[in-house]
This record gives C-alpha cells, structure tokens and sequence, in this order.
C-alpha cells in the first residue's frame, strides 16, 4: 500500500494567548459561533472517546446539544456501549474538528448524567420519529435484520398511538465537565497554534501554550 500523500498548509487564522478570552466556555461560543457563520455542516458534531474498566477505548460521534459553563451535553441511550463503559469508568474526552477553519477542539474531563428534567425536557423537543426511535433502539445490541427493526417500530407505534411519547428509562443526557480544553489553529509548516486551559486546584482555568 502507498502512504497517502496529500499535504495540506493550514493558513486561515491565528491564536493568540492575548486574544483569547480567559475563560474557556466563553472562547468555545466564540469559535462555535464562527463554525456556524462559516455554514460548516453539524459544527455540533463531536467524538466522543470513552473506554472500558480494562482501558480498552471505543469512540464515536455524537451530536452535543447544549454546553455552559457547566460542561458539554449529549444525548444517548444509557445502555448502549457507550453507556456502559461511563457508568464503570466516567471520564471522557471530546474531539470537534471544523475543517474550513482548520480548527480542532479537545475536551477531556468526567461525565456525569443529566438531570431527569433535562433530559425529559430535550425529548420533549424532538420530532416524533426520533422519539420513536429511541424507544425502539436497544442501542449497540445485535439486530437480526432490518425488518426485526422495521417490526419493532409498528410495535411502538401501536404502543403509543397518539399523543404524548414518555421519555424512555435508559435514554437521557450526560454531560462532560472538563478538566482541560484545548483549542489548536492550523498554521504554516506544521507549527501550529495549541492553547490549553487546564482546570487548577483552586477552579481557576491556567492557559498555556503547547509545541504543535
Ligand atoms: C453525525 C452523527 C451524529 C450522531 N449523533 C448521535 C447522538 O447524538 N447520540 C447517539 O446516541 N448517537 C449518535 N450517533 C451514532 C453514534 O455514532 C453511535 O453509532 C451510537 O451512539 C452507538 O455508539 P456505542 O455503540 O459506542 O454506544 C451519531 C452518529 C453520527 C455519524
């Protein structure tokens, strides 16, 4: 196999530790707000990093719905892989990569489920299929086939005719509190910008720089 070849001189911006705001959260919404005027598809995107008792990590994407100063929330199904590797091991790290801005975000922290309210309050807001969903998928088991999925959804159906759709017991948020968030700009020849805020002993975010 030939090693892929393609090189790519990042070049759109800079960052700067006079610039940047102190506070982490505060800098994401700034850069989040740019991947959205930017039109980049689902900036909300995320990988999620979790891993198993053993050290054995698994990631995936998902799709953050909200963050504040309190940490980044998604929305999941408890008893799916994921599920089970933070309930025996709760810590967890994030990756956003906006590649027209030639941006890459990196959270790491514990996670923590969300409230109930919370969580029934963003089921609440989606569509009806999705809720449905929810109920049907027993997320990351083994499905026979498609039709045993398609079967199960006339079953839901059935079971909820009308009206409103309960959140299911094992479906709801978690939350990544951060520790450290790191913000990397793309620059020339490979020397790019790395700012990492690192959560201290006394809850105040130290920043510093990183060699590319
Ligand atoms: C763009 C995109 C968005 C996704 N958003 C979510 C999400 O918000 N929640 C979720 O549970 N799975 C989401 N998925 C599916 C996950 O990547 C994954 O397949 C699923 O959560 C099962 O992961 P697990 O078996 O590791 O638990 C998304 C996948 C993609 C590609």
């Amino acid at each position: 196999m030939p090693s892929i070849t393609q090189r790519h001189d990042y070049e759109k911006a800079a960052l700067d530790e006079s610039a940047v705001d102190r506070d982490p959260f505060r800098q994401f919404q700034v850069w989040f707000d740019e991947a959205t005027a930017a039109g980049i598809s689902e900036p909300n995107a995320m990988t999620v990093a979790t891993a198993s008792p053993e050290g054995r990590p698994s990631a995936r994407i998902v799709l953050m719905r909200r963050f504040d100063e309190r940490g980044f929330v998604f929305f999941t199904n408890y008893d799916s892989r994921k599920g089970r590797e933070i309930a025996a091991n709760p810590f967890a790290s994030l990756v956003f990569f906006w590649q027209s801005l030639e941006r890459q975000v990196r959270v790491e922290g514990s996670i923590v489920r969300a409230s109930d309210v919370e969580s029934d309050e963003y089921f609440a807001s989606r569509p009806t299929g999705s809720m449905l969903g929810a109920w049907v998928s027993n997320q990351s088991g083994v499905v026979a086939d498609r039709a045993a999925l398609e079967a199960e959804l006339a079953v839901i159906q059935a079971r909820f005719p009308e009206g409103e759709i309960p959140r299911p017991p094992y479906w709801g948020g978690y939350r990544i509190v951060p520790t450290s968030i790191e913000f990397w700009q793309g620059r020339r020849s490979r020397l790019h910008d790395r700012l990492v805020y690192r959560l201290t002993d006394d809850r105040s975010w130290r920043i510093d720089r990183l060699a590319p």
